[in-house]
């Protein structure tokens, strides 16, 4: 079970168009990754249920737009697995066994568990499921033996929890699980339109699929350098809100160019969000294009995560097979 191998494991929840900061995230990661590992990604249903459990209807509406915007965004299911997390049931076979060995204790200290009750206190979060949520998460990691996990920031305490759940499985069942690494992106995380970080609930982020006008006008109204409160004053692009995306989605001459001339207060920031802007859209233009494919075929989405399952599910059987066996509990 020591063999390096070079599989990779992920999943993202269904629960809104994916932004800019999904993109430079994580899923910029997933479409390098496809092309040198074997890579298992899923969309998180059961993981949405969590949260959602009184509103669980819209969680459905949700899932084809994850596939599309992955697709978009350079995923391939020719090269990767996609797939639905809750039409593999194997998922739930090893949630059960792993959930013998974690103590509540562990569960309890997890600082995203009393962080987002508190911050979601409109829902009631004192459910059963949802302590347990980074049991489910180490289910399906841990199912496919991954080396790496590719995640954002937010999500390592849960990957810890895995790596401790697969020592303690490893030292009382026997070695089944690779202690999985997380596979964290270097793109440093791109402030929101507000400068705070993008995220859908503080509604200042960019939405891959956005409309085009939409976008220019959220860009004009973007927060710059707070130095430049006149026109004469210089401006420092370390300390811009704008110029982040300009290192982005503009060329590293043009990026030279506006960081002199905001210093030297040659150029106005409007200006500079015009050019950022049209950088932009030679980005989102192709990435949409892609995306509107799937409008030709409306199956298409549900498709590609039909095929991921049954693959996911045959690995999957693959992994419990060897852990019942550890505990001689084949039935
Ligand atoms: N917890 C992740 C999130 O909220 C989603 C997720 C579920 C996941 N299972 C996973 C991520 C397994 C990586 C690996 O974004």
């Amino acid at each position: 079970m020591t063999e390096p191998n070079k599989r990779i494991a992920s999943g993202m929840r269904p629960t809104g168009p994916l932004h800019l900061g999904h993109y430079f995230g994580v899923l910029d990661s997933w479409v390098a990754l496809q092309e040198t590992h074997q890579c298992y990604f899923f969309v998180a249903d059961w993981h949405a249920l969590t949260t959602e459990y009184a509103n669980p209807r819209r969680i459905k509406e949700f899932i084809p737009e994850l596939v599309k915007d992955w697709v978009a965004a350079g995923l391939d299911p020719e090269k990767c697995v996609l797939f639905q997390q809750s039409q593999v049931k194997e998922h739930l076979e090893l949630h059960i066994l792993l959930s013998m060995v974690t103590p509540v204790s562990w569960l309890e200290r997890c600082p995203t568990y009393k962080e987002m009750r508190e911050q979601l206190n409109a829902k009631d979060l004192s459910t059963y499921g949802f302590l347990g949520y980074p049991v489910l998460m180490a289910s399906d990691i841990l199912i496919y033996k991954p080396s790496g996990v590719p995640v954002g920031q937010d999500q390592l305490p849960h990957l810890e929890l895995t790596r401790e759940i697969a020592r303690r499985v490893n030292g009382m069942w026997g070695e089944v699980f690779p202690e999985p690494e997380a596979v964290l992106t270097t793109q440093a995380k791109l402030p929101g339109l507000d400068g705070r970080k993008m995220s859908k609930s503080y509604g200042n982020s960019i939405s891959l699929g956005g409309d085009l006008d939409g976008v220019r006008k959220a860009v004009s109204g973007m927060l710059t350098c707070v130095k430049r409160a006149r026109l004469k004053d210089p401006g420092d692009p370390d300390e811009c809100n704008l110029y982040p995306y300009h290192v982005l989605f503009s060329t590293p001459e043009k990026c030279a160019e506006i960081d002199a001339a905001c210093r030297k207060a040659e150029i106005g920031c409007g200006e500079c969000k015009k050019m950022m802007s049209e950088a932009l859209m030679g980005f989102l233009e192709p990435f949409q294009q892609r995306r509107a494919e799937f409008d030709r075929n409306p199956g298409l989405a549900w498709d590609i995560l039909e095929a991921g399952n049954v693959k996911a599910r045959e690995a999957s059987r693959r992994t419990l097979e060897e852990v019942r066996e550890k505990i001689n509990f084949i039935g």
